[in-house]
Formats: structure tokens, C-alpha cells, sequence
């Protein structure tokens, strides 16, 4: 049995995500962990949220609550609706964890011994009024660039420039509102990734079968301008993981933090510490440690490509820089971006879908099979009302919903809600007399060899193709043999086919589960059939359902998206969210 570490790249802390975020990490991660427990894999997936930087401050400061009781709460809302998607995190952390807290200060003292840390002195606006550093978004002013007159410290949302808070013309503080401002000297610890370039660039030539995206992402990186540069570690904050040497102070660095992409990868690591403290497992280390059984395993990381840079440099860095034999990731699948309806997905401008708004209105699984089979993988995709309707109403209705049903009911009109008996099917015997039996048979072997090279290859979009390829060969299958004709004249040979065709229902379920697990679930425990397995071929996962097997009728599996829903749904979210 091999072993897989999956991790899907946290969430911001600061609200409920978009179906474009969910669609970015979370979702294709589940369904490879799926498809690999599904295959008897061991399995360890971690996600958590992203608790700590400016926007979960601000997030909370606007909700007029403490940040710590804010992320509480917005962990827990988060989990939900994690569960609501069938997200099968085996935990979902949180970066503000003791454990996260510990680790990280660890791995800080650990880069200090190295010394690939240093302090550098510089100077930042400070508030006197707040009594703070005003760090990134806790400032605001003029565009330089463009006049607009709430460019934020780090950047102009109207014109895109990149700031430095000094930059801005009559700047403020978001907290206060106040302009008396001045320059201060603040300390702050440097990464020296400058001296790790080497070392991380042969790291980067020896990965096998990286996509390009990924590598030319950190390539640029390392071979920019000067190359690789130092990289600030801290913040001058009052939320986030106190800078420490380990347990020990680290005198100039009292009362400041972590940067929260120092401390964001490692809650990685942290959470599968969260996940054996929660008891939910037993050994972490065998996952993580390369000296505790972890070189067995394999590790895939998920992430949006803005993420990339910091999953092929700034991470290796902490874990090569610690010198301790820490696992790093074997591969890492990037994705595009997911529009909405002509324009961007949005947090701050509340534009397209949230994910609890989206299993308001229909399940999981829905969704879940759209945003698979469009995820954005080799370039940007679109979200549309009409191809979503589509998607739905084709794939899952009209094809696997109906043929599950064609099967089921006309079995239970002709022979009961039984396994009917008589005759020989293609997978009993290859001897049979049903010639577009055997034309579905030879179909199903090669498409769902397809399909699972495709999932090893962790290539979405071809294995939902491979996979609908599958439910529609049944349908046309039926079309075929026509199992209502043959009943009239031979009914033991109708028998045949109708048993043949209800075996599809089980290997239909088993197969399509990592992208639609609900309704896999429901086929499954319908044809009383919970015990399948992933099958080992095509014959043997065709004949589990014997003669006088029992079953019911299943219910609808997928209703279809009328007109008239999606005209009020295309409504409801054109606008921003409440
Ligand atoms: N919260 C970040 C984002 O949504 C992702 C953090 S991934 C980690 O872009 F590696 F830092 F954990
Ligand atoms: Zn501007």
C-alpha cells in the first residue's frame, strides 16, 4: 500500500471563499485524495485556515470582534461549509494553533543557527495616534501614480501600481483615520534566500515531470534581476506567532510577529500534529520526518499559480535551511484562474459565488462535477449560468441520473427490484451472444484505463471526459440491445442484458465518487452494494451483482436546472453580495 501526503493550500481566514478559490486548491485536491483512497491507498490530507497578516486584523476590526475570537468563529463557519462540499480533509487546522506556534518559532531558531538570518534596521510609517506601524493595508492615501485617493500602502486597486507606503500622497491610518504620521526605525529579521539559490535551484532541476507552469514560475524567480532576494520574516503586528528563537526571546524582536507566508506553508507540517493531538491519528512524523519513514512517501501539494512562488522557494527554503530531514513535496499541481460571468470572482467586491450560497441552492455534488470538469487547468476558465445548467442537466441528468433509472425500473417493471436470472452476459462468459454487450465491454476497458491514467497524472479535465465517456457508452448501450424489444420475443436473454446493465450501476458509483461522492454513495447503498470496490477489471467488477441480488429503485439522483432557476439565480448574483 503506498503512502500519500496531500495537502490543498490554506484559506484565508477572512470569509467564506468563492467557488473560484474552491475550484483553485481545495477541490481538486479532495478528489485526488478520494481517487487514491478509493485505489486502497493511504492517505493523509491536510487543509487548515490561514489565520494570521493585515487582512484577518482588518476582517475582524470591520466585524467589531477580538481577531482571535473572529478566526474561532470564522474556522468553524469555514469547516462547515468544508464539510457541505464533501471536502474529505482527514483535518482541517488552523495556522493559529499552538502547534503552528511552536513549530515555526522552531524553525526560526533553526534558520538562525545556520545563519541564514539577519536583522535589518529600516524605517516605517508609524501612527502615533494608534500607537503602532502601520504595515501594508493599515494605510492608505493619494495614488502617486494615478490620483486615486484610496490607493492602499501596498498597492493601487484603481491603477494596480505597486506601493511602498511612503509613496502615498497625505497618507492614513485605516484604524484611525489619523494623518499624524511619521517614519520610524523598526527592526526586522531577513531570510537569506539569496545564499540558498544553489542549492535551491538544483532542488528545482531534479524534480521529474514537473509541469511547466511550475518550474518556469520558479525559475523566474530565482534568475530575476539579482536573483533570488532576502525576504522579510516579520511584521510589526499585534495578531500573528511571536517572533522567537525557539522557546527562547529574541531580544529587538519583542512584540512582533511572524510574516504570515513564514508561518502559513508550516502549518502544513503543524496540522498533521493537530490531526495526531486531536486523535485522529497516531504518528505524524512517519508522514514528515524523512528519518521517521516519510522518504516512503509521496507528497502533492494543490495551489492556485499565485501561490507557486512561495511552494517552490520560500518553503523549500525554511525546510532545506532548517537542516533537519524534513519531507518536501514531490509535485505540485497549479492552477488557473476560474472567471465569473465576463469578469473576476471577487472577495472584497462580493462578485460571483460563495460556497455557502452555493449549497444553498443545489448539493455538492453538483457543483462539484461542473467545477471539475471545467476546472482551470491548462488555462483560465469561465463560470456561466448556462453552461453550468448545461453541465448539470447533460452530464448528470440526461446521462448517468438517467440511466440509472432506465435500468432500475425497468427491471422492477419486468423481473422486481431483484438481479433477474437467465441467460449469459458479456462479462459472465465472452462467449455470449450479445454483440453490443461486448461492444460496451471493450469500451469500458479502455476508457477506464484511461481514466486512471489520467487520475494518476492528476489530469482533471481528460478524466471527467474519460469518466462521461463511461455513463454515456451505458446509455448507448441500452439504446443498443434494447432490453424492452428483446423481453418480447426472448426474455431470458432481456434478463441478461438487464443484469449486465444493473452491474453498471455499482462500477459507475465506485469510479465516479471522487467527483460526485454523494450520489456514488446513495447508487451504491440502493443496489446494496456498500462493499464495492475500486474494480481490478472490467469482468470481474461486471459480474458482483449475482443473480437474485436484492435492490430499490433508486430516487431522482439529479434533478435538472430549469430555465427558469437559472434565470433567477443569473439575477441574484449579478450584483454584490449582502
Ligand atoms: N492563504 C493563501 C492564499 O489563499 C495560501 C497559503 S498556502 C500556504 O493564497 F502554503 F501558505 F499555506
Ligand atoms: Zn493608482
Amino acid at each position: 500500500m503506498a503512502r500519500h501526503l496531500i495537502t490543498s493550500a490554506i484559506p484565508y481566514i477572512n470569509g467564506i471563499k468563492h467557488l473560484g478559490n474552491l475550484v483553485g486548491s481545495q477541490l481538486p485536491a479532495d478528489l485526488y485524495a478520494r481517487y487514491l483512497r478509493g485505489r486502497g491507498n493511504e492517505v493523509l490530507f491536510l487543509c487548515a485556515t490561514d489565520e494570521h497578516g493585515t487582512p484577518a486584523e482588518l476582517a475582524a476590526a470591520k466585524a467589531g470582534k477580538p481577531v482571535a475570537e473572529y478566526c474561532a468563529e470564522m474556522h468553524a463557519v469555514q469547516s462547515e461549509i468544508a464539510d457541505g462540499f464533501r471536502l474529505s480533509f482527514d483535518h482541517f487546522g488552523r495556522s493559529s494553533s499552538d502547534q503552528n506556534h511552536r513549530l515555526t518559532q522552531h524553525f526560526a531558531a533553526r534558520l538562525a543557527d545556520a545563519d541564514l538570518i539577519r536583522e535589518v534596521s529600516e524605517t516605517q510609517m508609524y501612527s502615533k495616534a494608534d500607537g503602532r506601524f502601520l504595515p501594508d493595508r493599515y494605510i492608505e492615501g493619494t495614488c502617486p501614480n494615478c490620483g486615486f485617493d484610496s490607493a492602499r500602502g501596498d498597492q493601487c486597486d484603481n491603477c494596480t501600481k505597486q506601493l511602498d507606503p511612503v509613496d502615498l500622497i497625505n497618507p492614513h491610518s485605516t484604524i484611525s483615520g489619523s494623518t499624524d504620521l511619521e517614519m520610524r526605525e523598526t527592526k526586522h529579521l531577513y531570510l537569506r534566500q539569496s545564499q540558498m539559490k544553489d542549492q535551491l535551484e538544483e532542488w528545482i532541476d531534479t524534480r521529474e515531470g514537473w509541469p511547466v507552469l511550475t518550474t518556469s514560475i520558479a525559475k523566474k524567480w530565482l534568475n530575476d534581476g539579482d536573483g533570488l532576494q532576502d525576504r522579510g520574516i516579520t511584521r510589526d503586528l499585534d495578531w500573528g506567532i511571536p517572533v522567537k528563537r525557539g522557546e527562547s526571546d529574541w531580544p529587538g524582536m519583542e512584540g512582533k510577529v511572524f510574516y504570515v507566508w513564514f508561518d502559513a506553508p508550516i502549518e502544513y507540517i503543524a496540522c498533521a500534529q493537530e490531526w495526531v493531538d486531536a486523535g485522529k491519528g497516531a504518528d505524524w512524523e512517519r508522514w514528515w520526518r524523512t528519518d521517521k519513514g516519510a522518504d516512503d512517501v509521496t507528497y502533492t501539494q494543490f495551489m492556485g499559480k499565485d501561490n507557486v512562488p512561495f511552494h517552490t522557494l520560500s518553503f523549500p527554503a525554511t525546510i532545506l535551511g532548517s537542516g533537519e530531514p524534513w519531507k518536501l513535496v514531490d509535485y505540485i499541481k497549479s492552477f488557473n484562474y476560474l472567471n465569473y460571468d465576463g469578469g473576476q470572482f471577487s472577495t472584497s467586491r462580493g462578485r460571483g459565488v460563495f460556497m455557502d450560497q452555493a449549497l444553498e441552492i443545489l448539493p455538492a455534488d453538483y457543483w462539484r462535477w461542473w467545477l471539475l470538469s471545467h476546472v482551470p487547468e491548462t488555462s483560465d476558465s469561465e463560470f456561466t449560468w448556462e453552461s453550468f445548467q448545461s453541465g448539470v442537466n447533460k452530464d448528470l441528468a440526461d446521462v448517468l441520473g438517467n440511466f440509472v433509472s432506465r435500468v432500475t425500473k425497468f427491471c422492477r417493471s419486468k423481473f422486481g427490484e431483484v438481479v433477474p436470472e437467465g441467460g449469459t452476459t458479456a462479462a459472465e462468459d465472452r462467449n455470449s451472444t450479445d454483440a453490443s454487450a461486448h461492444w460496451l465491454f471493450h469500451e469500458l476497458q479502455e476508457r477506464l484505463e484511461a481514466y486512471e491514467n489520467h487520475m494518476d497524472q492528476i489530469e482533471i479535465r481528460k478524466a471527467a471526459n474519460e469518466l462521461r465517456a463511461m455513463w454515456v457508452a451505458g446509455n448507448e448501450y441500452l439504446q443498443k440491445a434494447a432490453p424492452w424489444s428483446t423481453f418480447k420475443t426472448d426474455p431470458e436473454a432481456a434478463a441478461a442484458q438487464i443484469r449486465f446493465a444493473l452491474n453498471l450501476i455499482p462500477f459507475y458509483a465506485v469510479l465516479s465518487a471522487p467527483f460526485i461522492p454523494d450520489a456514488a454513495a446513495r447508487m451504491l447503498v440502493d443496489m446494496k452494494a456498500d462493499d464495492c470496490a475500486w474494480p481490478a477489471t472490467v469482468d470481474e467488477a461486471l459480474t458482483q451483482l449475482k443473480a437474485g441480488h436484492a435492490f430499490t429503485v433508486p430516487d431522482v439522483l439529479f434533478a435538472k436546472i430549469t430555465d427558469e432557476q437559472r434565470e433567477d439565480w443569473q439575477q441574484r448574483f449579478a450584483g454584490k453580495r449582502d
